[in-house]
């Protein structure tokens, strides 16, 4: 089957890598040029992990460059949501359609970053080890965390990430801005998708988001908490596929 002209690039969550997309690189990759870089100092990454949202922003966009990505798709899944937002504000011009999956236009509340500094003592007191124990209950619905191929998954991928990452990412999220006045402004082919019980994103708040893009579209993916594109792939990549070819 030929390759549509067209480049989708997929940024991963925290405190996750590229291989959380690897359902995603299987099957667009067969239609589309893909991409699921490993942000710096994530997975296979050695880079300096930037501390801010901006640095990662940028990030990518040394990365679109090196690759000679042209107009390209953005589908960003939470801190991956928050960097595709920063990008867009910063370089609209190389984007031609946005997907956030499980993400938040707005800053961190009060309460929000006072738990990213406790994150940031435990990870200094414990190690990543913290995170291993304790972010599989967020990021994953309760039938998910009975799912135990996935459950192994999802902890195998936080285990071998840095300190120094998990670290610098958390700062740069809790002192990232309210990008939400970006919304309005947004002019390219948008899908937020949202797994129907997410708590850290739930779809109420994508859905209001999405009610400020002109054209945007709304979609929940069953049977899925906040990590929708590692707990229900099929149908996350079936809502995605549709967009796609609506554009
Ligand atoms: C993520 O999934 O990337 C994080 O849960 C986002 C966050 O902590 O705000």
């Amino acid at each position: 089957m030929a390759k549509r002209e067209r480049d989708i690039i997929f940024v991963h969550g925290f405190p996750l890598d590229s291989s959380m997309w690897e359902e995603q690189v299987k099957f667009f990759k067969k239609k589309y040029r893909t991409f699921a870089p490993d942000l710096p100092g994530f997975g296979k990454n050695f880079l300096q992990t930037p501390d801010s949202i901006k640095g990662f922003a940028n990030y990518l966009k040394s990365f679109i460059d090196e690759n000679k990505i042209k107009d390209a798709i953005l589908c960003g899944f939470s801190m991956g949501g928050y960097i595709t937002f920063a990008f867009y504000e910063m370089f609209p011009q190389s984007v031609s359609g946005l997907i956030f999956s499980d993400t938040r236009a707005s800053s961190d509340d009060k309460e929000v970053k006072r738990n990213r500094d406790i994150a940031i003592h435990n990870l200094e007191k414990e190690g990543v080890s913290f995170f291993v124990e304790n972010m599989p209950k967020k990021l994953l619905w309760e039938d998910s965390l009975l799912n135990l191929n996935l459950l192994k998954k999802v902890k195998g991928i936080i285990a071998i990430q840095k300190i120094d990452a998990i670290r610098n990412a958390l700062i740069a999220m809790r002192d990232r801005k309210d990008r939400s006045y970006i919304l309005k402004s947004i002019v390219v082919p948008t899908l937020f998708v949202c797994g129907e019980y997410d708590t850290l994103s739930p779809p109420e708040e994508m859905k209001s988001l999405s009610k400020m893009v002109v054209g945007s579209k709304f979609q929940t993916i069953s049977r899925s908490g906040h990590l929708a594109p590692m707990e229900n792939p099929k149908e996350f990549n079936q809502k995605i596929e549709e967009f796609l070819a609506n554009i």
